[in-house]
């Protein structure tokens, strides 16, 4: 891959943030035994960091959901490629992903977490494409609004690549336009 990243949260910014939202984390659950669900693969980045923010006892585990393919995330069609090990029965859960974008994927995976009769669920995505909503999901926590630019880093892919940047950036292509 040939194009170039631009650099739109550096990683002194993103470790920051990741720090303030774990210390408000562990303030609003405080006295209770957390359960927080990464979402494969994008948020591993985000979720390893911030656990180590969360100075409480917490359990965590890992769920993947892909939409069908190619254009199919708008119509909302997705599935659960990898299954929580833990059971969240009467658990307090938090979900962490990359990025809130049409919200498709956030709607499908609360739908599959409700059959598993947590005590209580919420969503903490480092960015949020708030333009980009279709569906309503309410994220509780959030680490940066960001405008409706495909970016990368911090694990979010391009193709699969890229995830390993400490920081979020925008690809330019050849002709220098940003990719969208
Ligand atoms: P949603 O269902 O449209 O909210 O899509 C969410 C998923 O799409 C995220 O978990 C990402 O995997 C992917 N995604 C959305 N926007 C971006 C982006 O700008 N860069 C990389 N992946 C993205
Ligand atoms: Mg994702």
């Amino acid at each position: 891959m040939q194009a170039r990243i631009e650099t739109l949260i550096t990683e002194a910014e993103l470790q920051s943030k990741v720090r303030e939202l774990g210390e408000t984390i562990a303030k609003d659950y405080e006295g209770k035994d957390l359960f927080v669900i990464a979402v494969l693969r994008g948020a591993i980045f985000f979720a390893c960091d911030l656990v180590r923010h969360i100075d409480l006892p917490l359990v965590l585990d890992f769920v993947q959901i892909s939409s069908y393919g190619e254009g199919t995330t708008s119509s909302g069609r997705a599935k659960i490629t990898r299954e929580l090990d833990l059971s969240i029965e009467d658990k307090d859960v938090l979900v962490v992903e990359d990025i809130a974008d049409t919200r498709h994927t956030l709607s499908n995976l609360m739908s599959f977490l409700d059959t598993k009769k947590p005590r209580s669920v919420k969503l903490c995505a480092l960015l949020n494409k708030e333009s980009r909503k279709e569906v309503e999901v309410p994220l509780d926590y959030v680490g940066f609004e960001i405008e409706n630019l495909f970016v990368v880093g911090y694990g979010l892919d391009y193709a699969q690549h890229y995830r390993n940047l400490p920081f979020v950036g925008v690809i330019r292509d050849d002709h220098g336009e940003i990719l969208q």
